[in-house]
């Protein structure tokens, strides 16, 4: 007997929740960004995969004009016209799917003609590690519902529908990173994203022909990125950007550095400083990766990370920790990722230290009387689709 896969669970979880087959099943990935942290809301450059971890969702079809909502994550199902759906109306974990349908009709869907649907969740990307687990479930049912109303929208188009939804319903005042990873993968590659223009290469990594593997080290440190920090940085990122006199901080290059230095304050130059020199570490990366190969790039993810841990200040000690250990023990280079104040570090390895590394940050965790992170290899997977 072979085993069943996330979806026909999903699908067998929609019919026993509703009571009939669902009409079809979607799923969308979380994300790991390779490079190119807190520069989206800059409208720099970000360099992201889909991983391995999805969100899936079945989709049911209703004759009337009600959303109903369940999930493997609460017992609770949530039910709402879809005449009252507003910003306001929503909360809790409904307001990830709830809210898409909400921003879709701020995309131009006509949600007033639209039939209701039941919709069933699942998703194995883990919660509150940096990988966007909301980005994925946003991302899949974004697709799901454009595929069964027939709206047409495109796929940058979903990702700001999801970007919206997490900005307005949610409360995170997030870029678009998230949603454009899980939506616009592709298998062993990586997505360079122009959050400016929105123009995305999809670049091969070619990870597995060289014999490498991203590693995660999820510290299990969770972050929430609706409170505190990621606000506050953005607010000086918009702060130093005003004083420079530039519309963003994209328009700040690493030779107009001196200058800031002299008309910002100390902790506003060093915000400025990382989003300047992040954006020319995701260039270089991109350059090197083509010219030399997944393996050249260590150096730059190393950098990255001093530039968060130092000038932006987005890391906590466990995720310091794993990055050093992974780095001393062969890493060919590691950072976090993700938005911090906790969540996950990555580490490019070469396969056969794998498992040297993932112990070894066990081990300095235990030592330092951590909480034990989850180490996982993830693959660079194909965004949001339909599978059923
Ligand atoms: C979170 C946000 C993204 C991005 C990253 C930091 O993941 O959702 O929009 O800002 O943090 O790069």
């Amino acid at each position: 007997m072979t085993e069943a896969t996330p979806i026909d669970e999903t699908a067998a979880g929609f019919s026993e929740r509703y009571g009939r087959a669902p009409v079809g099943v979607w799923s969308a990935p979380g994300r790991v960004n390779l490079i190119g942290e807190h520069t989206d809301y800059n409208d720099g450059f970000v360099f992201p995969f889909a991983i391995d971890q999805r969100a899936v969702v079945a989709l049911g079809a209703r004759d009337d004009r009600v959303v109903r909502v369940s999930s493997t994550f609460t017992p609770e199902a949530v039910e709402i016209h879809l005449d009252d759906l507003t910003p306001e109306s929503l909360d809790g974990w409904s307001a990830y799917p709830l809210g898409v349908a909400w921003a879709l009709g701020q995309f131009g869907a006509d949600l007033s003609t639209v039939p209701g649907v039941d919709l069933h969740i699942s998703s194995s990307v883990p919660v509150g590690a940096g990988l966007s687990s909301s980005a994925a479930i946003e991302s899949s049912i974004a697709l799901a519902l454009d595929d069964h109303w027939n709206l047409g929208l495109d796929r940058p188009t979903l990702a700001k529908v999801g970007q919206l939804a997490e900005n307005r319903v949610v409360g995170a005042p997030t870029g678009i990173l998230d949603q454009s990873a899980s939506l616009l993968s592709h298998a062993d590659a990586a997505v360079f994203l122009d959050c400016r223009s929105l123009d995305a290469e999809v670049i091969p990594l070619g990870l597995v022909a060289d014999g490498l593997s991203i590693l995660v080290i999820d510290t299990n440190v969770t972050h929430a990125h609706a409170t505190g920090g990621y606000a506050a940085r953005r607010a000086s990122c918009e702060s130093g950007a005003k004083t420079l006199g530039v519309e963003s901080l994209r328009d700040v290059h690493v030779g107009d550095l001196d200058r800031a230095a002299t008309v910002l304050d100390e902790e506003t130059f060093r915000r400025v400083r990382h989003i300047v020199s992040e954006n020319q570490r995701v260039l270089d990366t991109v350059r090197t990766l083509r010219e030399h190969g997944a393996g050249a790039i260590g150096p730059l993810l190393d950098a990255s990370h001093v530039s968060m841990r130092d000038d932006f200040e987005i890391t906590v000690p466990e995720i310091d920790l794993a990055v050093s250990t992974a780095q001393a023990h062969g890493a060919i280079g590691a950072r976090m990722t993700g938005g911090g104040f906790g969540g996950s570090a990555i580490a490019l390895v070469i396969d056969a230290l794998v498992p040297v590394i993932e112990r070894e940050v066990r081990a300095a965790f235990a030592e330092q009387g951590y909480r034990a992170p989850t180490t996982f290899v993830v693959r660079p997977s194909e965004g949001a689709r339909r599978d059923a």
